[in-house]
């Protein structure tokens, strides 16, 4: 009875079990042809997108892992140095000229620079300057003052008078240490600085130990090589400074506009910054051509920090050349090479030469390949693999181009868009201030809609805090309140990004150089990559000048032409085929050569206020697009009359 009861029980178990099984089966089957009919987009892009973000996940992972290994031991940059030091001692580290330095060498280096330093009165918490070239030392010298605690900021080589000057007060320098070369802009701003402010001169030299007398100087400067050789190394120990998180190097961001900020780089930010690069591209056989200036963050933190952190061996410079950049790769055996602003662009400009190919280069990296030369540059140079990114030196949030889209500075996840707290935000383009909803919350912008570059600040985490510049009321100024909900902050960029519909990250402009011109948005970048693709790869800097009762800017571009080969007729005909009309500079400016940034970006501020006045063109040519003919006019002073009072029309 039992028995039939149990079975029975079973029987009807099994039924329900199967019922349930087959619902469960059929709802399934309906929600996924729900979500198929409904929401196929979203699929899509989940199918598409889903492995590149595990990808990505996984580097974070790494990164975070490697991060958390060095913040447990508590080490600053000069312990983790020796820690690969000691892994290789003889390996090379720094390849410069005809100068190989081994990590040992340089750790001793370093070691005698802790020991001249100390004798001199510098102690925790001391700021030490440095306005030195490119050589195997720099790097040196700033592990050497680490060591006892003191912050090193890199000040720009090219700065001179008000600048220089500037760069070295808000810094709040304590001791200077230059270049033999910049004697005299020193000399020329020494009655401006700071009389306590103590001076080193620095030249580059392979140090002669058996030396031993200091070499007198009739300026009353202490030389600092000098004194290096004769003082010996100090014997190793762990750095007498803050940890991990404490500060390490104060970099200047290099604005196209206005005076440099000194941005603070704590030991926590070079590791994540150097592990990133890293664990996205790079191994520890890796021999790394860096060109790139070493006071900014591209070549002193992510390239000098291949070699420090992870024993790969750096290329150095002194500086960048186009012609020698793929030879220099091959002379060097470089795998892997840095690039920057418009570097690409010069190294594509150059002649085709058997070179182009001959090299070990596996992979670039950098930031500054645009969409318009991507696919000509790695076919041409043989480049298996680009990986470029976007970040600010100052910012917390970097992104990466994981996968080699052609054009992409990065990516944000679609299908997991809370992982990676980094949002494009909807901004008036051309005042970079956010647009607010009603809550007054920002908005996200959607795909294809241009808008500013956001990294959530959270203050606990490494990769995620935000430490600003010195000067604080400059911090503030790059962070925006309320962002995603009430009383949260971000960090914003100057820049103004797009994303496709797989969540692509495309740069788009600077905020500002964005300007309105017969109604429309005109892209200075997206204009000036136009130009220079259709006129030979030249330079070109594009901008917005006021022209008087005409709503808008008008386009101005500024051209470089230094052989008088530029053909102007067939620049109007082609820009007539390649941009929209209210793209088209209704002003040209032929010249001999522009000044850049130290980050190989095109400065454009002095050009704009001289705008397009022929009394203050300072030899440069000047033109304006007839629409009649759509061809360029030379533009004088009876021109300039005619355009103010409205009789020529643009
Ligand atoms: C790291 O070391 C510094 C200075 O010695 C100390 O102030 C800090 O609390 C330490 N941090 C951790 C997490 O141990
Ligand atoms: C590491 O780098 C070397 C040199 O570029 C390269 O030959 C090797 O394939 C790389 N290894 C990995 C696992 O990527
Ligand atoms: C690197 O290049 C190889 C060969 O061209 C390609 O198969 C691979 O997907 C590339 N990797 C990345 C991350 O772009
Ligand atoms: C230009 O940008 C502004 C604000 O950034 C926007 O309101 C406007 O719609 C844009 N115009 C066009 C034609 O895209």
């Amino acid at each position: 009875m039992f028995a039939v009861v149990g079975v029975g029980a079973a029987i009807l178990a099994v039924w329900l079990y199967l019922g349930f099984l087959q619902t469960v089966l059929a709802f399934s089957f309906l929600g996924g042809v729900y979500l198929l009919l409904f929401h196929w987009k979203w699929c899509y892009i989940s199918i598409v997108t889903t492995p590149r973000d595990l990808r990505a996940l996984w580097c974070y992972v790494k990164i975070l892992w490697t991060a958390r290994k060095f913040s447990h031991k508590n080490w600053t940059l000069p312990d983790i140095f020796h820690y690969t030091v000691q892994r290789h001692p003889d390996k090379p580290c720094f390849l410069f000229q005809d100068e190989v330095w081994t990590f040992r060498e340089v750790e001793d280096f370093s070691l005698r620079v802790t020991a001249v330093l100390k004798k001199h009165g510098v102690k925790k918490g001391d700021i030490v300057g440095l306005l030195i070239n490119n050589c195997p030392q720099m790097p040196a010298l700033w592990l050497g003052n680490a060591r006892l605690g003191g912050i090193t900021p890199l000040i720009n080589t090219n700065q001179r008078g008000n600048a220089l000057i500037h760069s070295i007060n808000v810094a709040k320098c304590d001791v200077l240490i230059f270049s033999s070369e910049y004697q005299s802009a020193i000399q020329e701003i020494s009655s401006q600085l700071d009389p306590a402010l103590k001076l080193f001169k620095f030249s580059h030299r392979r140090l002669n130990t058996d030396n031993k007398e200091i070499s007198a100087s009739g300026d009353g400067i202490d030389d600092l090589t000098s004194l290096l050789e004769v003082t010996p190394p100090a014997p190793w120990t762990l750095a007498d400074a803050d940890g991990f998180r404490g500060k390490l190097l104060y970099i200047y961001t290099s604005g196209t506009t206005g005076l440099p900020k000194a941005a603070v780089i704590s030991n926590s930010r070079y590791v994540f910054m150097a592990c990133g690069l890293h664990n996205l591209c790079l191994n520890k056989s890796d021999i790394v051509y860096c060109p790139l200036p070493l006071y900014h963050t591209a070549g002193g933190v992510l390239s000098v920090g291949q070699a420090l952190l992870f024993g790969c061996t750096v290329v150095l410079k002194a500086k960048f050349s186009a012609s020698q950049y793929f030879p220099d790769c091959a002379k060097y055996k470089a795998t892997a090479a840095h690039y920057i602003g418009e570097m690409c662009r010069y190294v594509l400009a150059t002649p085709p030469s058997p070179a182009d190919k001959q090299h070990n280069v596996r992979v670039i990296f950098g930031n500054g390949l645009r969409p318009q030369i991507w696919t000509e540059f790695v076919t041409r140079f043989n480049i298996k693999n680009v990986t470029e990114f976007y970040g600010a030196t100052e910012g917390n949030a970097n992104i990466a181009n994981t996968d080699g889209t052609p054009g992409a500075v990065g990516f944000l996840s679609r299908s997991f868009p809370k992982i990676y707290p980094i949002a494009i935000i909807k901004v008036d383009q051309a005042t970079g201030e956010p647009v607010r909803d009603s809550r007054g919350l920002c908005q996200v912008a959607q795909a294809g809609e241009p808008g500013a570059f956001v990294g959530k600040i959270s203050p606990n985490n490494p990769t995620r805090e935000y430490l600003g510049y010195v000067d604080k009321s400059a911090s503030d100024k790059k962070v925006v309140r309320d962002v995603f909900t009430h009383g949260d902050a971000a960090f914003i960029s100057g820049d103004i990004l797009v994303s496709d519909e797989l969540g692509y990250l495309y740069f788009r402009d600077r905020t500002g150089d964005t300007f309105r011109w017969r109604g429309e948005n005109v892209s200075t970048s997206e204009v000036e990559a136009a130009i220079s693709g259709i006129a030979d790869h030249r330079d070109a800097v594009v901008y917005g000048v006021l022209v008087p009762n005409t709503e808008g800017r008008a386009g101005m571009c500024g051209i470089v032409d230094a052989d008088g080969s530029l053909e102007l007729t067939r620049l109007a005909r082609d820009l007539q085929r390649d941009l929209p009309p209210y793209a088209r500079p209704v002003f040209l400016r032929v010249m001999s050569s522009v000044d850049m940034t130290g980050t190989f970006k095109m400065k454009k501020t002095d050009l704009q206020k001289e705008g397009f006045d022929p009394s203050l063109m300072k030899g440069d040519k000047l033109y304006y697009l007839d629409l009649k003919q759509s061809k360029y006019l030379p533009l004088g002073p009876e021109e300039y009359e005619k355009i103010l009072k409205g009789i020529i029309r643009l």
